[in-house]
């Protein structure tokens, strides 16, 4: 299901009513999020319904979609400070149930599995809140990437790099990898929230909902997905045919 909402407010108020209805249904829910600009209003919006006692994050278990490998936790443009900064801080989650990867494990590999595994003994993944890059990623999966793979080390692509330098100092400090959850292991969400905003979201998401389904815009993959609602504005939905 696609839904068009006038501007970036009502997509964030959409997208937190629906995470409220799925918490109160479920209180331990299992919760996948993602970080980048686009879900913070979705954030503030739920931080608001903690504060004024609507929601209770006590029991929720979360999976983070991605991290970068290098950075520490406490790196300022770390994805662990991020939801920090942006959630956790303000939220009474229990740290013990927040997942993010380790970017500074030794081991990665066995990171990556057992972030696998840690999903599966949740039970899966309930719900999963998902961005989309501009080439068409998510997680970071990047073009080229199987539609099979599951949580691995990958190469930013050149674009993803240039996009997310705004966060930092100088593009040269942008991580040239990350840790992110595969394309599989995103897709096995028992129900997924993609959220786009804005004009240099349009391409990737006509691409991503209207094109074929390849590796070259991991997106694409969602057109599957027995269970998705995509939430855009005006902005991000006025290149696909249907709607634009
Ligand atoms: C990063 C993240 C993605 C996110 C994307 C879009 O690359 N790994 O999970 O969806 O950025 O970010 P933004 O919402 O800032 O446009």
């Amino acid at each position: 299901m696609i839904v068009i909402k006038e501007n970036y407010d009502e997509l964030s108020k959409g997208a937190a009513k629906l995470i409220k209805e799925a918490i109160l249904e479920k209180p331990n829910l299992v919760l996948g999020l993602a970080t980048g600009s686009t879900p913070l209003g979705t954030y503030q919006e739920l931080i608001q319904m903690h504060k004024e006692s609507i929601l209770d994050f006590s029991r929720i278990i979360t999976f983070n979609l991605d991290e970068y490998l290098g950075l520490s936790a406490n790196h300022s443009q770390s994805y662990h400070y991020y939801m920090k900064k942006n959630l956790f801080g303000e939220i009474n989650i229990n740290p013990e149930n927040i997942h993010i990867p380790d970017g500074t494990a030794k081991d990665v590999k066995a990171l990556c599995r057992d972030y696998e595994k840690a999903i599966q003994e949740a039970g899966g993944i309930d719900l999963q809140i998902l961005g989309i890059g501009s080439d068409g990623h998510i997680g970071f999966n990047e073009p080229g990437t199987s539609l099979d793979s599951r949580t691995h080390v990958a190469k930013l692509a050149e674009s993803t790099i240039r996009d997310n330098s705004r966060f930092f100092e100088k593009k040269e400090d942008v991580p040239e990898s990350a840790i992110t959850m595969g394309v599989q292991t995103i897709f096995e969400a028992k129900k997924i929230i993609l959220l786009a905003s804005g004009e240099n979201k349009a391409t990737a998401v006509a691409k991503a909902l209207e094109g074929p389904i390849t590796s070259q815009i991991t997106a694409s993959i969602l057109q599957r997905h027995p269970n998705i609602i995509v939430i855009l504005d005006e902005k991000a939905a006025s290149k696909l045919k249907k709607y634009g």
